[in-house]
């Protein structure tokens, strides 16, 4: 077996989503519609696991942590006191030669409209406009006038509405400090420059939890977080190398921040933020009882009372299936035919087992791997496959990450078992039919490492 050795680029890993079904283009007979993408069957199977591993890991193995689905239209007060509406802004610059939008802190990684393509601002043709603020939050109206009175935003983040909850869920859910509020849902950012497929849209989903400490214990739940967080990844099987902590030096922290540390991963384009841990302090809280008149405080038995500071995991699904992906992806060639697989942890795979009659002619044969199929998928997502050439049929697994395929075939007409072909290390072994939803389960519970790992 011998491994190809090409680096791996953003533009293998597009024309494997799209390939195989997992992400296109939104809008695509439109021409799309700049840095937004509509995800296919595999690619919303994938983005459930990693949304229910995350909720699996924060919220039910948690006694300290409640869920919340607040609305993603909120009273524009509330952006206003979070400071988005100042200060949710990135710097811009126009060309006025070749008519395109920068951002002024990114000049050096980006290209000029003009061919040959340089950096903007490189050549004397280059004509850039002094920068200036963009605000980065999407406006809408509430009801049927269109003013200034009917202004609303789409949420740019979903901390906000656990912030505003931050007194209901404290009382109705009887948790004292330290707890948090988890919180999943779609976000959007009129991003200036999108791009990087799924790692800078306009429409994303962000997996947030506003964590509530005494003050004196912020510095140390930060690092605990971090820390959890980190884990969290390793443990489904990002390879360590590619994975690493880096703490924000005081220019680029965000408005609301006294502290951030960004897990980055090593995608195709560089060592990038994947999740930011941020540091809140009791920003948050205080803007918003200073704006609305609420006290978002925290009052202890004996009378005490304090604005908890806020340590927060933030992180959009769609830059870990990212990373998931780039992580997974291998092209090999084995026994001189090439194949593509993407080895993801089994729990992040979409599909958890294939059921391949080998003949899919022979009854004895169809009969046996559809009733398989129908015990397995009552439990598992499991696809039945009976078309084309067996060697075919396993290729098709591998690119999109199935990691075991049950293979019903002759011998199981006189014996009543199955072959079970592994995806990463092609090994084969038979297993009694009757066996195979106990085996799966087993091999979904075992813990997992990446073949590619160093
Ligand atoms: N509430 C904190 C917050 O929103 P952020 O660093 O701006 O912080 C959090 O965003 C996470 O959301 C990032 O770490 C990244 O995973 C993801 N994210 C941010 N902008 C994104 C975009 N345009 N497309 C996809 N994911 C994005």
């Amino acid at each position: 077996m011998a491994d190809t050795t090409t680096p791996l680029t953003m533009d293998t890993i597009v024309s494997l989503c799209r390939r195989r079904g997992f992400v296109f283009p939104s809008s695509e007979i439109y021409g799309g519609l700049g840095s937004t993408y509509d995800y296919g069957h595999y690619g919303v199977l994938t983005k459930n696991n990693i949304r229910s591993l995350w909720f699996r890991a924060m919220v039910q193995e948690r006694d300290d942590v409640v869920a919340l689905d607040s609305a993603i239209i909120l009273n524009p007060r509330v952006w206003e006191a979070s400071g988005h509406v100042a200060g949710f802004s990135d710097p811009m610059v126009d060309c006025r030669t070749c008519k395109l939008r920068f951002r002024a802190d990114q000049l050096e990684s980006a290209s000029c409209g003009k061919k040959p393509s340089k950096r903007p601002g490189e050549t004397s043709d280059c004509d850039l406009t002094e920068p200036r603020q963009f605000n980065l939050m999407f406006e809408t109206h509430v009801g049927a006038l269109r003013d200034a009175s009917s202004t609303a935003y789409l949420r740019p983040e979903t901390a906000q509405g656990i912030f505003v909850n931050f007194k209901n869920v404290a009382q109705l859910a009887r948790r004292k400090p330290p707890f948090g509020i988890a919180q999943v849902g779609k976000a959007f950012r009129n991003e200036i420059t999108p791009g990087n497929f799924l790692f800078r849209q306009r429409e994303f989903e962000l997996m947030e939890m506003e964590f509530f400490v005494p003050p004196d214990q912020a510095e140390e739940w930060h690092r605990y977080w971090i820390e959890t967080r980190r884990r969290w990844y390793l443990d489904l099987g990002l390879r360590e190398e590619n994975l690493r902590a880096r703490a924000h030096g005081a220019s680029e922290l965000s408005h609301y921040s006294s502290a951030t540390s960004d897990l980055e991963y090593l995608y195709p384009i560089g060592w990038q933020e994947l999740e930011g841990v941020a540091n809140r302090g009791d920003f948050d809280l205080t803007q918003h009882t200073n704006a609305s008149g609420t006290k978002l405080e925290w009052v202890e038995q004996d009378g005490t009372r304090y604005t908890p500071h806020v340590i927060e995991p933030a992180v959009s699904i769609d830059r870990i299936m990212l990373a998931f992906l780039c992580d997974a992806y291998r092209e090999e060639v084995v026994n001189d035919r090439e194949r593509v697989v993407l080895s993801l942890h089994p729990l992040v795979a979409p599909v958890k087992a294939a059921i391949l009659p080998l003949i899919a002619k022979d009854e004895g044969m169809a009969t046996r791997a559809r009733n398989l199929y129908e015990e397995l998928r009552r439990f598992h997502v499991v696809e039945h496959d009976e078309g084309g050439q067996i060697g075919r049929r396993y290729r098709r697994q591998d690119e999109i990450g199935t990691p075991w395929a049950f293979t019903v075939d002759e011998q199981t007409l006189s014996d009543e078992t199955v072959t079970v072909r592994e995806r990463d290390s092609l090994a084969q072994e038979r297993l009694p039919i009757s066996g195979v939803r106990a085996w799966l389960d087993d091999a979904l519970a075992r813990d997992w490492r990446s073949p590619l790992s160093r």
